[in-house]
Formats: structure tokens, sequence, C-alpha cells
């Protein structure tokens, strides 16, 4: 997957910079042409000479020293690089490429760049939470950036906690599973519905759940990185939707019902990983609801299942159901899949730490018809979605195969 890929490798200043050069050197033995630059802290830790030696090309290091007078380095590695990988990345260098500073060659051609990144970071535990780098990295997984979680042991700082550089084996595959799952799904045009439908009962009040969309907005972004054409058919979110998709704005289970139906005969593959209401009031005043009474009586009748319409109705698509189980979660998982006639059903025991509404991971086990078919542990949410992805292909790959 690496071979003949120009991949420029930051290295910035933590002391798991020594281990940038096994990175390094593993990313060539795999066949990259890989391009280093390092930040002035890195060159505290590791020698600039390393990684020359290892990629077999100078290291860069600072944006004014212009070798070659017919092109400008910084612009010319950023229009190069076929992918980036910060390996290690410092909550400094995270803060200043999510505030966009270029104050030194590698945040200059961060800047420059339009090339995929995918971010390894290490620090300390307390650094890593700060709500500052929290909010940085949220920013950047906004902007694409992706970030392969740090492992837990001993830190440098003494600590036994999350900090640790991720293994560089881990990092090579990471940056070979990137290139694998970019075309996954090209030509594929993939709908997904995200977050929980509002139901109101007057002007300003409504029943909704505790769906934040995150699922819904993760499966629409790795889709999106694996070729596909992904539309997003967004209910109540408390997370902004991923750029690069066609987001369809709806309130309520019945306008989610007719947005979805509209676009059914389009797409190939449905993700239906939002929260709908199953009950909506029966009437919805026109104007506010006055107190008086010491109780209300609300009346609900039931929303159409989409996903069992959507069962009902398909002609070729591949149907994916979420399913929020609190027991039972198999015997429960597979009612579903069967009831609503789906190819897939994901399902997570909400009641499970890390498996929860609103959370940044999850936890899921997916079944087709046949009983389980993939069980993932806790994981980040986009990582869950690219999972469940990667098996969606594969099923498609494996249905045009028979077809043949
Ligand atoms: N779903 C839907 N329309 C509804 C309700 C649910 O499309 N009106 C979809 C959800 O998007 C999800 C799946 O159905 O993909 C499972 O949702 P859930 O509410 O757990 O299904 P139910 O069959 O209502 O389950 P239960 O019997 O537990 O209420």
């Amino acid at each position: 997957m690496l071979r003949g890929k120009t991949i420029l490798l930051g290295v910035t200043g933590g002391i798991a910079a020594y281990k940038a050069a096994i990175l390094c050197s593993k990313l060539v033995q795999k066949g990259a042409e890989v391009h280093v630059i390092m930040t002035e802290s890195a060159v505290r830790f590791i020698a600039p000479l390393t990684l020359q030696t290892l990629s077999r090309h100078p290291v860069h290091l600072d944006t004014f020293d212009e070798q070659n007078p017919g092109a400008v380095t910084h612009i010319d590695l950023a229009d190069r690089a076929d992918l980036i990988l910060i390996a290690p990345a410092t909550a400094n260098s995270l803060a200043k490429l999510a505030a966009g500073l270029a104050d030194d060659m590698l945040s200059t051609t961060l800047l420059a760049a339009t090339a995929p990144i995918i971010a390894a970071p290490a620090m300390n535990v307390h650094m890593y939470e700060h709500p500052a780098t929290v909010a940085n990295m949220e920013t950047l997984g906004r902007r694409g950036v992706r970030f392969i979680d740090p492992g837990t042991g001993q830190l440098a700082c003494g600590y036994v906690a999350k900090g640790r550089l991720a293994e560089p084996e881990d990092i090579v595959l990471a940056a070979e599973r990137f290139f694998a799952s970019r075309t996954l799904l090209a030509g594929k045009r993939l709908l997904v519905t995200a977050g929980g439908t509002v139901e109101r009962f007057d002007p300003v009040r409504y029943l909704t759940n505790d769906s934040s969309g995150k699922m819904g907005f993760a499966i629409a972004e790795a889709a999106r990185d694996m070729g596909a054409e992904v539309t997003v058919v967004a209910a109540r979110t408390d997370v902004p939707a991923p750029g690069g998709v066609e987001l369809v704005r709806v309130e309520s289970a019945e306008q989610m019902l007719e947005a979805v139906l509209s676009r059914y005969a389009e797409a190939d593959i449905v993700v239906k990983a939002a929260a709908v209401a199953d009950y909506r009031p029966v009437e919805r005043h026109a104007s506010k609801l006055k107190k008086s009474a010491a109780t209300l009586t609300l009346e609900l009748e039931k929303t159409t299942d989409i996903l069992a319409e959507l069962g009902r109705r398909k002609s070729g698509q591949f149907l994916v159901g979420f399913a929020a189980e609190t027991e039972r979660l198999a015997e429960h998982a597979m009612d579903k899949l069967r009831r609503k006639n789906c190819d897939l059903i994901v399902a997570n025991d909400v009641t499970m730490e890390g498996a929860g509404f609103g959370g940044d991971t999850n936890a899921v086990q997916v079944f087709d018809a046949a009983g389980p078919a993939l069980s993932l542990p806790v994981l980040g949410k986009r990582e869950t979605a690219e999972r469940v992805l990667e098996l969606v292909a594969a099923r498609l790959g494996g249905a045009r195969e028979e077809a043949r």
C-alpha cells in the first residue's frame, strides 16, 4: 500500500521523537518516499542526521533555508505529499495547526498542504486532557485530521497514564489502512441519517432524545473519505456537520421519512444511525400551552418506522440499521434485523461504559442474517464508523462477485 507513496513526516519536540526514527525506517522499508520536517524542539531530542540517513533525503528544519532556487520548499513538500504524518504530535504542534499558525517550517508546510493528515499525539496525560488540547483536536478532527490514539503506559514524566506515542508499527498500519480505504466506496452513493428527531407539541416545546449525531456524522465522514458520495439527513445534533457531504436538515420523524424516501432510489447504501422518535404528540398546538391544571396529559401516536419502511421498499440498496439496547443485545438486534429487512444491524449496549449516547466512543457488535458478523471494542466513533463501512464494502464487493 505504501510503495511509491510520498509521505511527509513531521516530527515535533517530545521525548517520543526518538521513535520517529523507527517509524521513518519502517515507512521506507515499505517502499514509501519519506520527507522529514523537524521542529526546533524535535532537534533537541533526535539528530536530523538520523532521519536524513533513514529517509535518504535531507531533513527540513528552517523555512528560509532554501537550497533550490527553482522551488519554494515548503510549498513543494506540501504539494508532493500523498499523506502527512505528524509523529509525535505535541500539544503545541496541534494548537498551532488548529490556530493556523505558520511560524516554522513544519507549521508553514502544514498550512500550505491539502494532503490528508494523520497525527499521532504524545504528551503528558494532563496536557492531553486539557480542554484546550481537547478543543484543538476537535477542531482539527472536523477539518479532517485523523488521530492515532496515544497508548496508556509509563510516560516519560513519571505518570502511568494515557499519552504515549502509538507504536511505530501501529502508525504504519494506520497509513496503510488509510491508503487502502480511500477507494473502498468509490462510485457508491451513501445516505446516512444522524441525530435525534424533535417532535413538537407547541411552538417552543418538544420531545427529543439524547442522540448527539456524532455516530451518524462519523459514518458520513468515514464514507466521504472512502470515496463515497454522501448525503446526511440530520435531525437535532450537538456537533457541527462534516464538510464535503450533502447536508439535509430535518426536525421530526415525519420530515426525516420524507427526506430519506425521496433519496432512497438513488442510494446504494443507507445507514440509519439517527435516533428516531417512536411516538409523537398527536396534537401540535399553534400557541404556547398555558399552565392550568395540576397535571397535563400528552397523547402520543406512533411515528412511521423509517427503517422498516426502507426494508419493505428495498430494491438493491444495502441497508444498515442501528440498535441501541439495554439487555439481550444479540437477540433484540437479530429480531430488528429480520423485522426491518436490514442487511446489517449495528448494535450497542447503551448501558456499557464508552458505548452510550453523546460520547466520543462506541463499542458495537454487528449482525447479519446469519448472526454475529463483527465485534468491536471501545473505539472512537470515527474508527467504529470506518470498521463498519469496511464490512459494508466487503459485503458489496462480495455481492458483486456473486452476481458476475
Ligand atoms: N428507526 C426508524 N424509524 C423509527 C424508529 C427507529 O428508522 N420510527 C430506526 C433507527 O434509526 C435505528 C433502528 O430503527 O436504525 C432501531 O431503532 P429502535 O428505536 O431501537 O428500533 P425499534 O424497533 O423501535 O426498537 P424497540 O423495539 O426496542 O423499540
